[in-house]
This record gives structure tokens, C-alpha cells and sequence, in this order.
């Protein structure tokens, strides 16, 4: 059965004057699949998570999850944000923590588990720090791993890697690819970042300038472990270029 079914979803936010940020978003997420949403600044892509994730309501279309309409949040899901939003008040390791601690995971095998995903994402020996004694690209990391622990079937990750810097998002992209292929969890990426949805991606999704449509839909089966500059991950990389330069044009001209 699909994770997702997204049928004749839209939403408008009710402000003066409305914003209508989606339209019509028919989508289908595959179980196990990893799918990454692209599009310009401010097209919906966030909004969009979040309705998936159950934290915003549609005004428009419905959207189902293993069947059932999702309604409210689930603990199958994990989200990461666009801005790691850590408890401050929490250490790293606690906010890490958290998910373990609703589920009423022990105290010693939620430390076991916290200082793992911290390894993981490259944290360790920071356990102990606030959120605000990190940098903000160690901060997001802290949040990755927070969602990570959790151990969540879905992951629904709205650009985790944007204020990364560029070693430390390639190992990142490397881990969460070890991570999907082990378990198969379905994941469910916004990116604006073209090289990193094709290295990513099972299929990527193109969404129009606001309001946010699904105007393109690209499949890549480049065969894994892919490599980054590979010519045919290269192909489709400037196909997809292309694709929003146009769709770009289209809508300043509409
Ligand atoms: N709570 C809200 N109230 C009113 N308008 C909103 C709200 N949330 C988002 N919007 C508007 O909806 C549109 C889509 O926003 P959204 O955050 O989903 O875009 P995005 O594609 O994630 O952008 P970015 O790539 O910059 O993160 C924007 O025009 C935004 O201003
Ligand atoms: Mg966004």
C-alpha cells in the first residue's frame, strides 16, 4: 500500500489578502520510497510537509496515509524542520532524547541510543552542550538526530541540509542513504538543492512558483551507490534545470 495518496490537495491561508500556497497537488508516495519535493523559494514545499506530517490542515483534497486519513500527528512519522527547533533548555543529548522519553524508553537506553545517532552525525563529544553553544549547522544536525532516534517509519525531512556546510552535508546525505537502504523507511525531502535531489532521489517531484503544482515529475533509476558527477545523474541534473528555468519563465510572464 502507497505511504502517502495526496489527491486534489490545496491550501489557501486565510490572511488579507489570502495566500493560496498549493493547488491541486495529486501525489502518490510509494512504501519505501525516497522521494524529494523541488521547487522555487516560497512555492508551498513547507506547507506541503506539514500537511503530510499532520500539523496543517488542507483547505482543500485530502490526504491519506496507509489508507486512513491523516489526522493530527503520528508517531510513525518523523519530521525534521527547516530550522532545527531544539528544546533550549534541554541538553543535546536530552533533546535527542525525546521521542525515546514519550515512547518510555529507559533512561540508560535512551543515553545508548542519543549517543549513537550524536556519533552519527558528527556530535559526539557534544552531548552535554545547550543548543545555543552550537553553531547553527551543528544545531540542524542535532535536530536530524533527534528524528532519527525516534526511529520513525516516515521521515519527512524539509531541507535538513541547507545551513550544513558542504563536507558535512555530503557525509549527511551518504548516512541518511545507509540509513533508508537498511531499513527502507520512506522518506519524503524538500530540497531547492538540484545535485542533491538526483543523488537522493527515487523520483523527484518539481513544483511550480506559488501556488505550488506538481508540474514536472522526474524518475531517476541510476542504480546505487550512486556517484556525485556521474554523466548520467549529471543528464538528468540539467534536465531538471531546464525544467524550472522554464517554469520559472512561464509564471514571471503569467
Ligand atoms: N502560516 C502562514 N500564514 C500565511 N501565509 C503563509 C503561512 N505559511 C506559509 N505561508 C505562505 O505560503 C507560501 C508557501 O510557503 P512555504 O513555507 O510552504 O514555502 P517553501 O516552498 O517552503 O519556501 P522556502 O523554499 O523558502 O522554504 C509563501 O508565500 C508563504 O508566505
Ligand atoms: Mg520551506
Amino acid at each position: 500500500m502507497a505511504t502517502f495518496e495526496v489527491r486534489g490537495l490545496g491550501k489557501q491561508f486565510p490572511t488579507d489578502p489570502p495566500v493560496r500556497a498549493l493547488d491541486g497537488i495529486d501525489l502518490t508516495v510509494e512504501d519505501g520510497e525516497f522521494v524529494v519535493l523541488l521547487g522555487p523559494s516560497g512555492c508551498g514545499k513547507s506547507t506541503l510537509l506539514e500537511i503530510l506530517a499532520g500539523l496543517q490542515q488542507p483547505t482543500e483534497g485530502a490526504v491519506l496515509l496507509e489508507g486512513e486519513p491523516v489526522r493530527g500527528t503520528n508517531d510513525r512519522l518523523g519530521v525534521v524542520f527547516q530550522d532545527a527547533s531544539l528544546y533550549p533548555w534541554r541538553t543535546v543529548e536530552r533533546n535527542v532524547e525525546l521521542g525515546l522519553e514519550f515512547r518510555g524508553v529507559g533512561k540508560a537506553e535512551r543515553r545508548r541510543v542519543a549517543t549513537e545517532y550524536l556519533a552519527q552525525v558528527g556530535l559526539s563529544g557534544f552531548e552535554k552542550k545547550y543548543p545555543h553553544q552550537l553553531s547553527g549547522g551543528m544545531r540542524q544536525r542535532a535536530g536530524i538526530a533527534r528524528t532519527l532516534a525516534a526511529e520513525p517509519d516516515v521521515l519527512l525531512m524539509d531541507e535538513p541540509f541547507g545551513a550544513v556546510d558542504h563536507l558535512t552535508r555530503i557525509q549527511l546525505q551518504r548516512d541518511l542513504l545507509a540509513l533508508w537502504e537498511s531499513r527502507r523507511r520512506t522518506v519524503v525531502f524538500v530540497t531547492h538543492d538540484v545535485g542533491e535531489a538526483v543523488y537522493l532521489a527515487d523520483r523527484v517531484i518539481l513544483l511550480s512558483p506559488r501556488p505550488g503544482r506538481v508540474a514536472r515529475e522526474f524518475v531517476i533509476d541510476e542504480p546505487r551507490p550512486r556517484r556525485r558527477g556521474d554523466i548520467a545523474l549529471l543528464a538528468v541534473e540539467s534536465e531538471i534545470y531546464a525544467a524550472l528555468t522554464r517554469i520559472e519563465e512561464r509564471s514571471a510572464t503569467a
